[in-house]
């Protein structure tokens, strides 16, 4: 029997990290490409010393309970928002992610939806290759400008920054809105909520997914934005009311919508929104670069041996419900 520290790992991760990985724990890989249900994520974690996660592994407080020899979470996403953080803080389990190495990314994914849902990219795709591109007219797949229109950024960390970056060079006026001013963003304004939602042709969300921001963009928030004006996420799908935005889309209030996350992952294939032509649906790949990839999961990697060595994760989510962490 292996002396080794346990570990479930949710998914495949790439090989350099799961070999790096295998030198030092005995990995219990988890085989499909899809995500383990919940009671196969609590069997697997009943055994485990350590829990290699990813966005969206259910990991309530029942889960923790359910593993008495847990020492360490460590999930290879910045956003934590599926862990009970502060029942893993009460069994004193710290939380690792990996902030950082994803913020640009992750901001050219979302500076992409833009452009594709503005200049209509994927609905011009599907056009040319239906056999519709018949001959140049001046009305075929007009769209919006993004150069020279407003952008409302919703949270300024390092991806709100990267989007405030990547619009100016475009030559737009930023706008964001965040419970604290970055005056180190030079060139972007900081409104309240409802004048970014008035003022901007673009409103793009990078805020994290806490009780403040679940449900952020419903019915009332759609109704403030621009007659025409476009949505994107790429943070979490529970910030935005789907129906309310499908309701917004179809009824042409608003112009269109690029999503690169939605309220159910995967989005059910007779979602309703998938019929619309001026919405970007993308498969949850804001840091889906092989480079950024491998950063993260070398920095989850790093991050859960740091915890079963019995340091604090050089990046930790949960260090303020840690014994000993000041309230
Ligand atoms: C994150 O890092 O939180 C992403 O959403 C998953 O890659």
């Amino acid at each position: 029997m292996s002396s080794l520290p346990r570990v479930f790992l949710t998914r495949e991760i790439p090989e350099p990290a799961l070999a790096r990985l295998r030198s030092h724990v005995e990995v219990d890989l988890w085989p499909e490409e899809t995500a383990p249900a919940y009671q196969e994520l609590v069997a697997h974690m009943s055994s485990a010393d350590g829990l290699f996660s990813m966005a969206g592994d259910p990991i309530d407080a029942a889960a923790i309970a359910a593993a008495p020899k847990l020492r360490v979470i460590s999930q290879m996403a910045v956003g934590v928002d599926n862990i009970d953080l502060a029942a893993a803080g009460r069994r004193a389990i710290p939380v690792g992610h990996t902030p950082g190495v994803l913020t640009e990314t992750t901001a050219d994914l979302a500076f992409g939806l833009i452009l594709a849902v503005a200049r209509r990219i994927a609905e011009a795709d599907r056009f040319v290759r239906q056999g519709l591109w018949r001959a140049w007219t001046p009305w075929t797949m007009v769209g919006k400008d993004v150069w020279g229109a407003t952008l409302g950024i919703i949270g300024m960390g390092g991806i709100g920054q990267g989007m405030a970056r990547r619009a100016l060079g475009f030559g737009m006026t930023v706008l964001y809105s965040a419970p604290r001013a970055k005056p180190e963003v030079a060139g972007a304004t900081q409104v309240a909520l409802e004048e970014l939602l008035a003022r901007s042709d673009f409103v793009s969300l990078h805020a994290p997914l806490k009780p403040e921001t679940r449900g952020l963009i419903d019915a009332r928030a759609l109704s403030l934005m621009k007659p025409g004006a476009v949505l994107v996420n790429t943070a979490r799908g529970a910030e935005v009311d789907q129906a309310a935005l499908y309701e917004a889309l179809r009824s042409g209030r608003l112009g269109g919508a690029g999503l690169d996350v939605t309220a159910l992952e995967p989005i059910d294939p007779g979602d309703p929104l998938l019929r619309l032509p001026n919405v970007v649906i993308t498969p949850h790949i804001g840091s889906a670069s092989e480079a950024t990839r491998l950063k993260m999961a070398e920095l989850a990697v790093d991050n859960l041996l740091d915890g079963l060595q019995g340091r604090r994760p050089r990046f930790c989510a949960n260090a303020a419900s840690l014994p000993g962490a000041s309230s």
